[in-house]
């Protein structure tokens, strides 16, 4: 199978809170793959750009305020069904109601401070790593470690591997 990219914003209640760290310890330990990691202050357009689904919704407003409040970290993690597995990693958005033992289920309370954003589906994730990433800032390399997280033959290699 081929890998495919997520987007991954940890938003500013998470940077707060001190869990960057341990986010990326949990996509790391999964066996994802990190290929895109940076700190940025979105902007209003950028802000426009990744909510534009919410744009009609009244939380909106709140929202982009919240975000823009301060910085954030995105990061970009390939694997095999990268956008599921990091969404079950993630848990569903009200952290009160999301399982244990994902990132809002044992961190969040909330429908809005619920730390991660984590991209829905193929389409999404392209539109929101580009939002964010320039192609310079995207990266391929071998992970040594793939050879026991796959087995042989289970990753088709891309043109872009060396
Ligand atoms: P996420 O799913 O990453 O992207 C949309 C965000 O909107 C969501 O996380 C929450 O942070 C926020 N959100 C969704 N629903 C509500 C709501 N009812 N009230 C406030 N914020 C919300």
């Amino acid at each position: 199978m081929k890998t495919s990219r997520t987007a991954v914003l940890v938003k500013p209640d998470g940077l707060q809170r001190g869990l960057i760290g341990e986010i990326i310890s949990r996509f790391e330990r999964k066996g994802l793959k990190l290929v895109g990691l940076k700190m940025l202050r979105m902007d209003d357009q950028q802000l426009d750009q990744w909510y534009s689904e919410h744009r009609e919704k009244a939380f909106f407003r709140d929202l982009k305020t919240f975000m823009g409040s301060m910085p954030i970290v995105a990061m970009v993690w390939e694997g095999i069904d990268a956008v599921p597995v990091v969404r079950l990693l993630v848990g569903t958005t009200l952290g009160r109601q999301a399982e244990g033992g994902s990132i809002r289920g044992d961190f969040g309370m909330s429908q809005q401070m619920n730390l991660i954003h984590a991209s829905s589906s193929n389409e999404d994730a392209q539109r929101e790593i580009e939002i964010v990433f320039g192609k310079d800032e995207l990266f391929h390399y071998h992970g040594v470690t793939e050879a026991v997280i796959y087995a042989e033959g289970e990753v088709e290699p891309s043109e872009d591997d060396s």
